[in-house]
């Protein structure tokens, strides 16, 4: 078992190392090799996502990705990593579960996965500009075949897990021939899977009911830019974007990622919440290598160390434990 580690800025280069620490711990014999992408790497390079870095991570075929920092304003040469990495590996699906876990700051009852499609809506980076740089317009991908594929993924992680309905989340009644065709695709999709309930909901109203009653979601099927904005917001229920993991999948390739960016407001202080990598591996070791049972030691071990009331400060907002002694604590609990 291969795989190739990208830490990134900021807090990646905390928490990522954390959760290696916990998969060693259950794979010994796990083989790691390190890629260089970001915020810093473009700095020194000139390249935020070097091509030695995109071989490795396709040689390896699993990534655990930290985080990276990207500006909100035009630098020229550069654009997001991650984005251009999960396009090069052609990881089309993002699963982007929210389940409660025992913090004050989460929801009791909520257990969601946003699943998102990935490689095409307006993160195609079709943008341009025009009138002296005071018009903008992106172009906002939607095909048949994207499609079809998310569906799909949604429909079997519905039977893997028991889970009881997708909800298709699209804004067709503004966008007839983009969310319109998204919305058309997934319910031709779901006629092949029976056993599964199958309901949708206007992108808008699906914001509403996220926050007044997460409960009610099981899986959400939605394009690229809704499903990063909802995935998001269900972040807060599960407890906290430091407990939000996340995984791209592709055809036997995957990226594992936390849901959170690099933090710059606390790195380098070594207490950033490791919990959603540490997840985010989880979510690796069982879609990816297919090794359930790791993944639900580590689940449990977060889970032990959490009603135990161990947090790190980004939950209770005050004096927490360290990024690394919450590590050393999960590898207690996996015994
Ligand atoms: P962010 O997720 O980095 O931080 C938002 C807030 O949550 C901050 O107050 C931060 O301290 C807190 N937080 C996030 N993760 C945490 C953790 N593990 N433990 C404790 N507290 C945590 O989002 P923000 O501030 O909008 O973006 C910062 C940078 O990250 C930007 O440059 C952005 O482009 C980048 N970013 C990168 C992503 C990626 O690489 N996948 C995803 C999101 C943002
Ligand atoms: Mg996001």
């Amino acid at each position: 078992m291969k795989l190739c580690v990208i830490e990134g800025d900021g807090i990646g280069r905390e928490v990522v190392p954390a959760a290696i620490r916990v998969l060693r711990r259950l794979i010994p014999e796990l083989e790691v090799v390190t890629a260089e992408a970001g915020w810093e790497t473009f700095q020194a390079t000139g390249n935020a996502l070097p091509a030695e870095t995109v071989s490795t991570a396709l040689s390896a075929k699993a990534v655990l990705f930290g985080a990276c920092s990207s500006p909100s304003y035009p630098v020229p040469g550069y654009s997001s990593p991650i984005v251009k990495l999960r396009r090069s590996m052609e990881t089309y699906a993002n699963l982007r579960p929210t389940r409660y876990l025992p913090v004050p700051t989460a929801r009791p009852g909520v257990d969601l996965v946003v699943v998102r499609e990935n490689t095409e809506d307006l993160y195609v980076g079709d943008e341009q500009t025009e009138d002296a740089g005071d018009t903008g317009t992106a172009t906002k991908r939607i095909t048949r075949y994207a499609t079809e594929r998310i569906a799909h993924t949604a429909f079997r992680l519905a039977r893997t897990e028991g889970r009881r309905c997708v909800t298709i989340v699209h804004k067709g009644n503004v966008l007839p021939q983009t969310d319109g065709l998204f919305r058309r695709v997934a319910y031709e999709v779901a006629k092949e899977y029976p056993d599964i309930e199958t309901d949708e909901l206007l992108v808008d109203t699906a914001a509403y009911w996220m926050v007044k009653e997460p409960t009610r979601f099981d899986i959400v099927l939605t394009p690229n830019l809704y499903g990063d904005i909802l995935s998001d917001m269900a972040a807060a229920w599960g407890g906290g974007l430091g407990l939000a993991p996340a995984l791209n999948l592709g055809e036997e390739v995957a990226v594992a990622e936390p849901v959170h960016g690099s933090a710059p407001d606390i790195a380098g202080q070594g207490i950033a919440n490791p919990t959603a990598v540490i997840l985010s591996a989880a979510m690796l070791l069982r879609h990816h290598w297919r090794l359930p049972a790791p993944a639900d030691k580590i689940d449990a071990a977060v889970n032990a160390a959490l009603s135990e009331g161990d947090y790190t400060a980004d939950i209770l907002g005050v004096n927490g434990m360290s990024t690394a002694d919450f590590a050393d604590l999960i590898c207690d609990k996996l015994e």
